[in-house]
């Protein structure tokens, strides 16, 4: 039970970059529309205005330096050889771009998605607001991080965990962003 307790904090401790990395890119955004205003096949933005390449890069490396900054602290408290990126500064910069990349790739996805079916930018989508960046960043961690996704996602029940905690979690983070007046709808 223990085990399974420190499993699940593990993993949620390790995703923070990718789950920073998203609401970051409100802080960098705003400038080169990703789409660059065009519509798709169906004549509705292919993205919209609320994805664009200094949030999409910012965000991302907000994630990335968060991730080292994690690094840092499970130094300090004795914690690296249980719960770490991975053990040589090249594999630990890899496994957080691809985590932080990843989330604001999947963010990208999903607001592909909502324009399809017909959501505006801004628009409540729920759980394509949700799960979308944080399932992209796990497929990016399998693909370029494959040791350090299955030490702590392989399992399942880190990813599981992951994916349950993310919506109110999601939620929580757009609602102080709201209340600070950093986004116009609480979602
Ligand atoms: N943002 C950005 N570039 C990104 C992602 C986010 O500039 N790649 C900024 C935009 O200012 C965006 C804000 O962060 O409006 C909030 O992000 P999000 O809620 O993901 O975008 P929405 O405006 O809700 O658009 P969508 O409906 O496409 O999700
Ligand atoms: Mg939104």
């Amino acid at each position: 039970m223990l085990n399974f307790i420190l499993s699940i904090i593990e993993a949620f401790i390790l995703f923070i970059p990718g789950f920073i990395a998203n609401p970051a890119a409100v802080i960098t955004g705003g400038h080169f529309p990703m789409d660059w205003g065009k519509n798709f096949l169906d004549g509705k933005r292919i993205l919209g205005d609320g994805k664009t390449w200094t949030g999409y890069f910012g965000g991302s490396l907000i994630g990335v330096v968060a991730g080292f900054v994690l690094t840092g602290l499970f130094l300090l408290f004795g914690i690296s050889g249980s719960v770490s990126y991975g053990s040589t500064i090249p594999s630990i910069t890899v496994a957080l771009l691809a985590m932080s990349f990843g989330s604001l790739t999947g963010d990208v996805t999903g607001s592909f998605i909502k324009r399809r079916i017909g959501i505006q930018r801004g628009g409540k989508g729920s759980l394509l607001d949700q799960w979308p960046f944080v399932l992209v960043s796990f497929l990016f961690l399998l693909i370029f991080s494959r040791g350090f996704f299955m030490a702590y996602y392989g399992n399942i029940i880190g990813a599981l965990a992951i994916l349950i905690i993310t919506p109110p979690l999601h939620r929580a983070v757009n609602i102080v962003g709201y209340r600070m007046k950093k986004k116009d709808v609480p979602w």
